[in-house]
C-alpha cells in the first residue's frame, strides 16, 4: 500500500523550484486518476502561451497524483537488483509529453545530469533523495546540496545542462517516484537525460 500524506502543505523553495503537496487521499482508482492528470497536462499544454511556465504548472498535479492509493499495478511496481526501472505510464501520441514510474532499489541512482525537456518528479513512495549542483561553464556540475523527499513531495527543472541533479535512494526501502517530461520518450526513454 501506498505510504501517502493525509493532509496538506505547500514549500517553495528554489534550482530547481520544490515544494510538497501532502493531499488528501483520492478515492480515484487507475485508470480514472491517471487520465484525469493526463487531461490535466494537456489543458495546461494548451493554455500556457510561456512555455518555461510549464513544469511549475504540473507540479500540482503530478503532486496529487502521486498521493492516489494503489495507483500502479503489481508490474509498474516492479524493480531491478541491477538498476533503476522505468514503467511508462502514457506517452502522449502527439509526443509533447510522457508519464513514468520509476522503482528505486536501495543504493540505486542517476548520474549527475540534466534534461533534454522539462521535467517534474513527484514522490509516490519511499524516501527517494535529490543531489542539486550548480553548473560552472568549464567545471561541469558542484555540488551544493541533497535532500531526503517524502511521499507527496514534487520538485520540477527547465530543460538544459544548467540544472544538474542526481536522484538517488539512500533509504533501506523501495522508493517510488513519478515522472513527466515534456517530449516523446517512446523510442528511449534515456533520452531525457544529458549527463553533465
Ligand atoms: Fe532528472
Amino acid at each position: 500500500m501506498a505510504e501517502v500524506p493525509m493532509s496538506a502543505v505547500i514549500r517553495e523553495a528554489t534550482h530547481p523550484a520544490r515544494y510538497s503537496v501532502e493531499a488528501r487521499r483520492q478515492p480515484v482508482a487507475q485508470p480514472a486518476a491517471l487520465l484525469r492528470y493526463i487531461a490535466q497536462v494537456e489543458d495546461i499544454l494548451a493554455s500556457s502561451a510561456d512555455t518555461a511556465a510549464i513544469p511549475a504548472r504540473v507540479a500540482g498535479p503530478l503532486a496529487e497524483l502521486a498521493c492516489v492509493r494503489d495507483l500502479l499495478s503489481p508490474e509498474q511496481r516492479t524493480g531491478q537488483p541491477d538498476k533503476y526501472t522505468r514503467h511508462t505510464l502514457y506517452a502522449d501520441p502527439q509526443g509533447r509529453f510522457t508519464v513514468l514510474a520509476i522503482v528505486w532499489m536501495p543504493g540505486q541512482t542517476t548520474r549527475v545530469h540534466g534534461h533534454t525537456a522539462w521535467g517534474v518528479v513527484a514522490v509516490h513512495e519511499g524516501r527517494p533523495s535529490v543531489a542539486l549542483y550548480e553548473y560552472e561553464p568549464g567545471y561541469g556540475a558542484l555540488p551544493r546540496e541533497e535532500i531526503r523527499c517524502v511521499p507527496g513531495e514534487v520538485s520540477w527543472v527547465r530543460a538544459g545542462i544548467q540544472y544538474p541533479h542526481r536522484i538517488f535512494n539512500a533509504d533501506q526501502r523501495v522508493a517510488i517516484t513519478l515522472h513527466t517530461y515534456g517530449r516523446d520518450l517512446s523510442e528511449d526513454p534515456c533520452a531525457i537525460n544529458i549527463p553533465v
